[in-house]
C-alpha cells in the first residue's frame, strides 16, 4: 500500500463527516447522468444522520475511511450475513459502497479499499466478494473488472422515480 493512504474503522462519531462524503460523492458520482429531482428523493431519504448513524451500529456492517495524508479520501462499506442487501448468504460479504472522492480518483485510493475489502473477506475465511453497480457505470464495471470480478446477475433499483437496472458482480476468493 502506498505508504500515504491508510484505511480507518468509521466509528459512530464520525456519522457526519462520512453523512458529507456519502452525499458529495454520490452526487459527484451520478448527478451529471440522472434526473436532479430522482438523485435529491434518494439522497433524502439515505444520507440522513439517524440513517447513518442506524447503519454504523448495525454489526453486519461496516465503514472505513481511506485516508490520504490524513484526509479523508473515500469510504468503503461492507455488509455480513442479514445486512447484506440481496442474497443474504453468511459465505459472503457485500461492498455495497465504495466512493473515492473526485480530487483523489486515479491514485489507486479505490485500489486499496477493495484489497482491504478483500483482507476483511479472506480473514472471515467467505467464499466470494458481491456487488451491485448500475448498467451505466462504466468506469467502476471497468474496475472492478480489473479487480477480478465477473457478473452474475441483475436486479432492479429505484432512483426515486427512475427504475434503473444494476448488474450483480461477483469475485471468488
Ligand atoms: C470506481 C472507483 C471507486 C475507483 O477508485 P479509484 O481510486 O479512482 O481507482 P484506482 O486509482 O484505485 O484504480 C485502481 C486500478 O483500476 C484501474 N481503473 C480505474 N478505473 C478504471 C476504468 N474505468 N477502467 C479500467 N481500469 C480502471 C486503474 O488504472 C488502476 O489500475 P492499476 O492498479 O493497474 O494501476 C472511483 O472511480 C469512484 O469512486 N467512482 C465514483 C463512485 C462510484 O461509481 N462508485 C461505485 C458505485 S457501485
Amino acid at each position: 500500500m502506498p505508504n500515504n493512504i491508510q484505511i480507518s474503522k468509521v466509528n459512530v462519531k464520525d456519522a457526519a463527516t462520512l453523512l458529507e462524503l456519502s452525499r458529495t460523492t454520490f452526487f459527484d458520482a451520478f448527478l451529471h447522468q440522472n434526473n436532479p429531482a430522482d438523485m435529491e428523493a434518494y439522497a433524502a431519504a439515505a444520507f440522513t444522520l439517524p440513517k447513518i448513524q442506524l447503519e454504523l451500529n448495525n454489526p453486519d456492517s461496516e465503514f472505513y475511511f481511506a485516508l490520504v495524508g490524513g484526509a479523508v479520501a473515500g469510504y468503503l462499506k461492507l455488509n455480513y450475513n442479514a445486512a447484506q442487501t440481496e442474497l443474504k448468504d453468511a459465505h459472503a460479504v457485500e461492498v455495497e459502497r465504495i466512493y473515492v472522492l473526485n480530487s483523489f480518483q486515479g491514485q489507486q485510493v479505490g485500489k486499496q479499499l477493495m484489497e482491504f475489502a478483500m483482507q476483511q473477506a479472506t480473514s472471515r475465511q467467505l467464499k466470494y466478494i458481491w456487488l451491485g453497480v448500475w448498467e451505466h457505470n462504466t468506469k467502476a464495471i471497468g474496475f472492478y473488472k480489473i479487480k477480478g470480478f465477473g457478473p452474475f446477475g441483475s436486479h432492479n433499483f429505484m432512483l426515486g422515480s427512475d427504475e434503473q437496472t444494476d448488474i450483480l458482480m461477483k469475485k471468488e476468493l
